[in-house]
C-alpha cells in the first residue's frame, strides 16, 4: 500500500533496508532522548487557527538566501545515501529538483557532487562542509563545490567528534564494498575504517575532523570562498550572535537530528532564542523532528525562514527511489498547504507568532 504520510514511509523503508543501514539512519546518540524530544516538542505546541479568511489562493513560495524555492522545506544534508538506494544522492537531487527546492549535499555523499548538481536542476545544491584537520583538503573541497555550481556552504559545527550512537557501535557500522565517500577520493579519506571496534564513522571523525575549529577559523573559511556560509548546529542565542558577527548568512537551528549530544535541547525549543538573537539580520532555518505539515507551520510561526527535512526523504528514497523521495517531499508540502488554509494563512508572511501556543 502506498504510504499516506512520512511515518508510513519510515515503516516501508525499514522493510527494505539492512538492519545496519536502518539503524544508522534512524538512530540517535546515547539514550536517544534528544531524538524523541525533537518530535515531542512539536506535539506540545498547539495551533491557534485564524478563521474566515479567504484562503482560495495560497502560496508557499519562499526566499532562501535571496533565491526562490517553491516551499519552505529544503532537503537536509544526510550522509551515505547509496546505503538507502542504489541511485542515492542522484535520486534525491532529482526529487528536490522536481519539487523546486534546495538540496543540501553532505560532505559524506556517495556520489560526486558535480553529478548531483546537474541532477538537481533547476534547483540548487548547497554543500554541507565538515572541516577536516587537513586544511588543504578542506579548501579543495570548498573550491570544488564552487566550481561544481553549489550555491552555498553549510558548515556543520556540532560535530568535532561523532556522538556516541550505540546502534552503530553494536553493528560496527561501516560502508559496504562499492560505496565510497566520493568527494574525498584523492585525499585518502573516502573509506570508513572496517577494523574499528565500534562505529567506523566515529573512528573516521576522530582521525579526520578538526576538533580545534573555532569562530576565528570560520572567518578563515569565509575568506576562502565567495559562497554564502550557513552555520548548522546552533542552539543558543550567544552562538547565533557569534555566527552573525562572523559574517555568516544563515543559521540552521539543529541538534543534528538527535545524533550528536544526547540531552541537547529540542530544535524547536531552541528556535525562539536564536530568532530573537539574530533580529532578522540573517536567515534562520530549523531541522529536527519535522514529520507533519503542521510542524513546518509551527517552525515558521516561531520565526524560521524555512525548515530542512532529513530522514523522511531517505525513507522515501529507500522505499521507492526518486519517486519515493519526491512523494515524501510532496506529502509534506501538501500537508503544509492544508495547514496554512486551516490556519487562515495565504502566504508564509501570514504565518505569525500568534498562531502557536504551548499546549497546557
Ligand atoms: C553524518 O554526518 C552523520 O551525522 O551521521
Amino acid at each position: 500500500m502506498m504510504p499516506l504520510n512520512l511515518h508510513e514511509y519510515e515503516a516501508a523503508a525499514r522493510e527494505r533496508l539492512t538492519p545496519t543501514a536502518y539503524d544508522y539512519f534512524a538512530g540517535g546518540a546515547g539514550d536517544e532522548v534528544t531524538l524523541r524530544a525533537n518530535r515531542a516538542s512539536f506535539d506540545r505546541l498547539a495551533l491557534r487557527p485564524r478563521v474566515l479568511v479567504d484562503v482560495s489562493r495560497r502560496s508557499m513560495k519562499c526566499d532562501v538566501l535571496g533565491a526562490d524555492a517553491a516551499m519552505p522545506i529544503l532537503v537536509a544534508p544526510m550522509a551515505f545515501q547509496r546505503l538507502a538506494h542504489a541511485d542515492g544522492e542522484l535520486a534525491v537531487a532529482r526529487a528536490a529538483g522536481a519539487a523546486h527546492t534546495v538540496m543540501v549535499l553532505s560532505s559524506l555523499a556517495t556520489t560526486p557532487m558535480e553529478e548531483v548538481v546537474v541532477a538537481a536542476r533547476p534547483s540548487r545544491v548547497w554543500f554541507q562542509l565538515y572541516v577536516f584537520k587537513d586544511r588543504g583538503a578542506t579548501r579543495a573541497l570548498v573550491r570544488r563545490a564552487e566550481l561544481a555550481g553549489c550555491t552555498a556552504l553549510v558548515v556543520t559545527v556540532d560535530a568535532p567528534f561523532l556522538g556516541r550512537r550505540e546502534r552503530d557501535v553494536r553493528n560496527r557500522f561501516s560502508l559496504p564494498d562499492g560505496v565510497h565517500i566520493s568527494n574525498l577520493a584523492g585525499f585518502g579519506k573516502d573509506e570508513l575504517p572496517r577494523e574499528a571496534e565500534g562505529s567506523g564513522l566515529a573512528a573516521y571523525f576522530e582521525k579526520q575532523l578538526d576538533v580545534a575549529f573555532t569562530w576565528k577559523d570560520l572567518a578563515w573559511l569565509r575568506e576562502t570562498t565567495r559562497l554564502p556560509v550557513v552555520v548548522k548546529g546552533v542552539l543558543r542565542a550567544d552562538d547565533a550572535r557569534d555566527a552573525v558577527a562572523a559574517g555568516c548568512q544563515g543559521i540552521v537551528v539543529s541538534n543534528h537530528g538527535g545524533r550528536q549530544l544526547d540531552g541537547a535541547v529540542a530544535a524547536i525549543d531552541a528556535l525562539p532564542e536564536v530568532v530573537a538573537a539574530v533580529g532578522g539580520k540573517v536567515q534562520v532555518y530549523l531541522d529536527g523532528g519535522i514529520r507533519r505539515g503542521t510542524d513546518v507551520l509551527k517552525a515558521l510561526a516561531l520565526g524560521a525562514n524555512a525548515t530542512l527535512l532529513g530522514r523522511p526523504v531517505l525513507w522515501g528514497l529507500a522505499a521507492d527511489g526518486e519517486d519515493g523521495a519526491k512523494r515524501a517531499i510532496d506529502l509534506l508540502a501538501a500537508e503544509l498547504d492544508l495547514a496554512m488554509a486551516l490556519c487562515g494563512c495565504r502566504s508564509l508572511a501570514e504565518i505569525r507568532r500568534d498562531l502557536v501556543v504551548r499546549a497546557p
